[in-house]
């Protein structure tokens, strides 16, 4: 939720801080801005994306430093005006913000008092404001004012800020958003994650919150906001340059949907081993007891993550016999929720830096419970907070729409609740081991359910004009209908809802007619005969049936007007396999539909404000 991008060192800072905003604006494409510093400090700014900035300003701004920013508007309307770098009153520092300062409005009008004026609606402008106030009035370093500042201010924050009375300086601080800066030789780079630094070198330091970072004359300290002096811990990154590029194919979404045989194999990697019979998680380690001897499990997430803990919650249920819970972090985070300390929480997250998610396990941690992280992004905010956790490595996810992270996420969690069932024996030992057999062979079946793309483009063609859709599915489908919905609304703006095929005749017959797709999944599970009838009752209305279903079915496809037949799988790990056909149908009808794929409107990849 907007990306940040800064540079110092010898090279020319405008194509480096272009370059790696284009890699970030996945985290939010309302306007874009860079500020330089040439002698002078410029701003340069733009509603819209990277290139509309590019095209309006040009391609050669001279500088060696400079800092830039991509948004996702929180306070004013994405326009010129709101766009950042912000200025200070008297022009002389610059600041880029990812985040949201609480208090901006007592501040705002505390400094509307003391006589200064804002040509901005932002959060932002009020903060630079203030530590220019700061500074004036106390007469200290910009540091100090920074720091003194950030004292002050109440909510979420990365910044970075440039000077034009130091042409070698930047200061940036963090606190609940994240910030990366990578050291090259002499220069260092500043990033809201490591895709535009990667290029250039693969040792950064992840800024903790309240921390503060001065790089000044090619040196970089760092301190926390209550000044003292902290040793920046340097990790070496892992990502490989392809992983953030499209590779050959037009969207990211599309690269990632293909991705998933891959990337499901690599959160599996060195942690299944059927033969043996064993799962081995190195990150859950020393808190394993706690797991096993859960009096509860609650699951926090948002978004597909939330669809991904809903499938888990099931597994949980189904193999371990632990009280489960799955809820919204936003809502769990707000109400009272009853949390022990025989509690385990689960925080499953692509990002690691959902606030809504990252303040539920703040909650729920102070009240005594374990927190385990199920995180794509190594060292994000979630997986540093969690006690401990396992990363789900299915690389870096682009696309807005989340795709491969939902499958690793998937993958994850049927490994850890089958660890779990296995420890306390309430699963036998030939399910468990069928079952680990049956993990190791999802990558080849998503490979075929891939083969199935010629299809659901054709089936995309027939319905990408619908103004609703209707996903329906029972048991572990449940869960897969959400997601599907949840696709096809985000990148083609299509109205679509989940629900539970059986619940339908509860509300949502009432909108079928023989306008309106309905897309079962109704592969063949224990409800098997309960959908068939439920496609029966759509049928019988007129509704026009697409149904997901198993590989040879033959009773279905007599009835739905198309068949998309996926491998056949264990019911438990259907999820994998079946969701593939229905991201290939959201990506198709978007694209059909001249839809922005990688960047639907008003979405962002990450979000960092609640
Ligand atoms: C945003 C993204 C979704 C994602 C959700 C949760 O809404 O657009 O794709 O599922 O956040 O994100 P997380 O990183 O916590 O999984």
């Amino acid at each position: 939720m907007c990306g940040i991008v800064a540079y110092v060192g010898n090279k020319q800072a405008y194509p480096i801080i272009i370059k790696g905003l284009k890699r970030l604006e996945y985290r939010g494409y309302d306007s874009a801005g860079v500020a330089l510093l040439n002698g002078s400090l410029n701003v340069y700014k733009k509603q819209g994306k990277v290139s509309d900035l590019v095209s309006a300003v040009g391609e050669n701004i001279e500088g060696t430093i400079g800092i830039g920013h991509t948004r996702w508007a929180t306070h004013g309307e994405p326009n010129d005006r709101n766009a950042h770098p912000h200025f200070s009153p008297n022009g002389k520092l610059a600041i880029i913000h990812n985040g949201i300062i609480e208090n901006y409005s007592v501040l705002k009008q505390e400094l509307i008092n003391k006589g200064y004026s804002f040509k901005s609606d932002t959060d932002t402008e009020v903060f630079i404001t203030f530590i220019e106030d700061i500074r004036t009035n106390n007469d200290c370093s910009l540091e100090t004012a920074v720091r003194l500042a950030l004292n002050k201010v109440v909510g979420a924050y990365a910044i970075v800020i440039i000077s034009e009375d130091h042409p070698d300086m930047l200061i940036a601080a963090r606190k609940g958003s994240p910030l990366v800066i990578g050291l090259g030789k002499n220069e260092f780079f500043l990033a809201s994650d490591a895709t535009p630094i990667v290029e250039y070198t693969n040792e950064v330091v992840y800024l903790n919150d309240e921390e503060m970072a001065v790089i000044k004359g090619g040196k970089l300290s760092v301190r926390t906001i209550t000044d003292v002096e902290t040793t920046p811990y340097i990790q070496t990154l892992d990502i490989e340059l392809e992983a953030i590029e499209k590779g050959g194919y037009e969207h990211f979404m599309l690269k990632e949907i293909f991705e998933q045989p891959r990337s499901v194999k690599d959160s599996m990697r060195g942690r299944v081993n059927a033969d043996i019979g064993r799962v081995v998680l190195g990150g859950i380690r020393e808190y394993k007891n706690k797991l096993f001897d859960a009096d509860r499990i609650i699951i926090v997430a948002c978004g597909t993550s939330w669809h991904a803990g809903l499938v888990a919650e099931y597994m949980f249920e189904e193999f371990c016999r632990i009280p489960i819970e799955i809820e919204y972090a936003s809502e769990f985070r707000y109400r009272k929720p009853v949390i022990n300390e025989g509690d385990v929480v689960f925080a499953i997250s692509q990002s690691g830096e959902t606030a809504d998610t990252l303040a539920a396990i703040e909650m729920a941690k102070s009240k005594g419970a374990t927190i385990f992280g199920v995180c794509n992004v190594v060292g994000s905010s979630i997986s540093r907070l969690s006690h401990e956790g396992a990363y789900t490595h299915a690389g870096p996810e682009i696309g807005v729409a989340s795709t491969k992270a939902f499958t690793a996420q998937l993958t994850v969690l049927s490994m850890i609740a089958l660890m779990v069932a296995e420890q306390k024996g309430t699963i036998s030992e030939s399910r468990f081991r069928e079952l680990l057999a049956e993990l190791e062979t999802i990558p080849a079946k998503i490979e075929e359910a891939l083969k199935l793309n010629p299809q659901v483009k054709y089936i995309a063609g027939i319905f990408k004009n619908a103004r609703n859709f209707l996903y329906l599915g029972r048991g572990y489908n449940f869960p897969v209908a959400l997601e599907g919905a949840l696709k096809l609304k985000e990148i083609s703006y299509i109205h679509a809802e989940g629900y539970p095929a059986a619940e339908m005749k509860h509300g949502p017959i009432a909108l079928i007619d023989e306008e309106m797709p309905v897309v079962f999944i109704a592969t063949k599970d224990s409800s098997y005969d309960k959908i068939v009838s439920n496609i029966q009752e759509v049928k019988a209305r007129k509704g026009r049936v697409i149904a997901v279903v198993s590989e040879g079915d033959d009773l279905i496809s007599k009835i739905a007007d198309y068949t998309i037949e996926v491998p056949v799988t264990d019911e438990a790990l259907m999820p994998l396999v079946s969701v593939i056909p229905l991201q290939l149908l959201s990506y198709h009808i978007a694209v059909m539909r001249g839809c922005n794929v990688d960047q639907p409107r008003n979405l962002a990849k990450s979000v960092t404000v609640e």
